[in-house]
């Protein structure tokens, strides 16, 4: 086999894009063999654009014998289900991120993966971008040393009440299973654990609904622990304008800050724990040098993984993003959500008891979400939180779109 020929599965957003740089030819060993959308006037244009089958049901696709790869992009709590239809058959698949809703999901998608014959990837676009990447280069030569700190606000996710009525799915427990964790912040929490490795335990503060007329979170603030002693805190919003985009990763040896598309690397001469106990005066630095790099943006990301998945498969070259590290990224943020919700640390790897708790939360707030959605009510769910139990404040549900310092 020397090209793969690749079904999408929801051709929205992110999948109509997929389906351009394949269609167009631009992603060497892919050629586009059919689509999937459940909506039926989206099929007659891509039918009438493309001139491929084009299917309603995405598990007729991936075993209509057209296809060798398949890519889900749908809403991510469909990820899992076709993830895993298309490894039972043999389908080597591309998901789009995150890999799924919950750990305990994604852990089974990738037992299944290990037996299938068939590879399976997810959609961590920006690991190719060159500035992460020259970041994990001098971390993995020891630039940095043993590391204490991982620092980023990543505030610059902003999105208005407009993005969130644009989609019945979004920022709904039923829909996406989360808000700015699950949508937005993904490729940055899979870049915290890529670039930093994974905490063992998390403390996390999530504001639901807090700056839109949503249920799901749009707000959080995560404190993470690391076995070494190092911590990290990471802290995104999509309700904050100007955001903020910047990265700290500190060690013993040194100090790497991705800012406003440059990243500027610190390095100590003596490591500072030894400098910290031989130095002879009361407040100097260690000695250092600093550089800086600044990469101009290369190929799109989301082709740079397509094309190394098609050479993972053909060729049997390294993964960029295999779907293991679907889990981790996952981890985090579920146990992000599990310790806000239950005002309390979670620790890492999740256990099977935090995971079924997690499940069991969540399925309650699509319950609720779900009998507000009848009651003809979008976004209140979240109100119904707040004001259960307090009265029937109308004025209350006002006041919460107001920011309180
Ligand atoms: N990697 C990235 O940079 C990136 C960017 C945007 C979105 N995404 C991810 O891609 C996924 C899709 O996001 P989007 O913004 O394109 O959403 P979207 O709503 O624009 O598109 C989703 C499409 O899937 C279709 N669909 C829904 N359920 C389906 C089903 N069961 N079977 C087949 N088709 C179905 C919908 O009709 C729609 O056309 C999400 O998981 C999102 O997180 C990733």
């Amino acid at each position: 086999m020397k090209t793969l020929r690749v079904g999408i599965i929801g051709v929205g957003n992110i999948g109509t894009a997929h389906c351009g740089c394949i269609a167009g030819g631009r992603i060497k060993g892919m050629t586009l063999a059919a689509l999937c959308d459940i909506d039926g006037e989206k099929r007659e244009i891509l039918a009438g654009k493309y001139h491929v089958p084009v299917f309603e049901d995405g598990d007729e696709l991936i075993k209509s014998g057209l296809v060798d790869a398949v890519i889900v992009a749908t809403p991510h709590r469909f990820h899992p289900h076709y993830c895993e239809t298309a490894l039972l058959n043999g389908i080597h698949v591309i998901s789009e991120k995150p890999a799924g809703v919950n750990v305990s999901e994604v852990r089974r998608l990738n037992e299944v993966a290990e037996k299938s014959r068939a590879k399976f990837g997810i959609m961590f676009n920006q690991r190719t971008d060159g500035l992460f990447r020259k970041a994990k280069e001098i971390i993995e030569a020891g630039g940095i040393g043993e590391p204490k700190r991982l620092v980023w606000i990543v505030t610059n996710w902003y999105r208005t009440q407009n993005y969130y009525d644009s989609g019945s799915w979004r920022a709904t427990w039923n829909g996406e299973g989360g808000g700015v964790l699950l949508n937005q912040a993904p490729h940055n929490i899979d870049l915290w654990q890529w670039l930093f490795g994974m905490p063992s335990r998390v403390r996390a503060f999530c504001g639901e609904g807090k700056y839109h007329r949503i249920a799901v979170e749009d707000d959080a603030t995560i404190y993470a622990e690391y076995e070494n002693g190092a911590t990290a805190v990471f802290v995104t919003t999509t309700g904050e304008a100007p955001g903020t985009n910047r990265l700290e990763i500190s060690g013993d040896r040194g100090k790497i800050v991705l800012e406003k598309s440059t990243l500027t690397y610190t390095s100590l001469m003596t490591p500072e724990r030894e400098f910290c106990f031989t130095c002879d005066k009361g407040a100097a630095l260690p000695p250092m040098t600093e550089s800086s790099y600044i990469i101009p943006p290369g190929r799109d990301g989301h082709e740079l993984i397509l094309e190394n998945f098609a050479a993972a498969v053909l060729e049997n070259e390294p993964m960029t993003a295999p779907g293991t590290d679907g889990i981790r990224e996952l981890s985090i943020s579920n146990a992000a959500f599990l310790s806000s919700w239950t005002d309390s640390w979670v620790n890492l790897p999740m256990s099977e008891s935090d995971c079924a708790e997690f499940d069991r939360i969540l399925e309650e707030k699509r319950a609720l979400e779900k009998a507000a959605e009848e009651a003809g009510n979008r976004g209140k769910a979240a109100e119904d939180r707040d004001v259960q139990g307090k009265g029937t404040g109308k004025e209350k549900y006002i006041s919460r779109w107001n920011v309180k310092w």
